[in-house]
């Protein structure tokens, strides 16, 4: 009887860890949806993972276009590109769809600087300019290639990358996510404009140079 129920929970174990690994929810991108859409309430007073639904009685057809991408990024900054967001908090037609896109413009030299997005893969197109376009994975090495007009990459979730304008004139690609909000951590920003900061000790031990080092490269992103 003992071996019987040893053997039924050894079974029912192994049932779950597949169905856990082998599943779409819950692994690998936003959860799938439950109705045909859900255009999300931005004030609603609920807290749920994605946001609550406007009542389908206040649904327009307005709530499933959005124009952000209409009009080029100022990009007149110290890193010379600019995103243009259409998730969620932009564009609230896509909540619980798990996906979301964004414009980047670039100015001559303008880089969108290394950043991850711990939510989703990432793909893109150059629409504009010529693009180097740059990832690290987890082994720190290193994979990237200019790219030109029609052009398509793919970042893989969670992986540093960057993309910066190597032509002549500016650049502008168009990137998309398998989440309806990606969330984007700026390494430079995450390092040295935390709010509130890092302890120095931390960054001088960790770059391995004097807190001057540091408080020049802090002083850079004071906006
Ligand atoms: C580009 O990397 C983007 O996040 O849109
Ligand atoms: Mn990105």
């Amino acid at each position: 009887m003992a071996a019987m129920i040893t053997y039924t929970s050894s079974l029912i174990y192994l049932l779950s860890l597949m169905v856990l690994l082998f599943s779409p929810f819950g692994c690998c991108s936003d959860s799938d949806p439950l109705q045909d859409f859900c255009v999300a309430d931005l004030n609603g007073t609920l807290s749920i993972n994605g946001f609550p639904c406007k009542p389908i009685s206040k649904v327009r057809s307005s709530d499933f276009f959005y124009d952000g991408f209409t009009k080029e990024g100022n990009t007149s900054n110290g890193v010379g590109s600019a995103v243009t967001p259409g998730n969620v908090l932009t564009f609230p037609g896509v909540n619980t769809l798990g996906i979301s896109m964004n414009r980047v413009d670039f100015a001559p030299g303008g880089v969108n600087p290394p950043h991850i997005h711990p939510r989703a893969s990432e793909t893109g197109v150059i629409i504009r300019g010529e693009v180097l376009v740059g990832f690290i994975t987890t082994g720190n090495v290193y994979y990237s290639k200019v790219l030109k007009f029609g052009e398509m990459f793919v970042i893989p979730r969670g992986l540093a990358h960057f993309q910066m304008n190597v032509g002549k004139g500016k650049a502008m690609v168009i990137t998309a996510f398998n989440s309806q909000l990606p969330g984007t951590t700026i390494l430079s920003l995450a390092l040295f404009a935390s709010n509130p900061p890092l302890p120095i000790k931390v960054l001088t031990k960790t770059f391995q140079v004097e807190e001057k080092v540091i408080n020049d490269i802090k002083s850079k992103f004071i906006f």
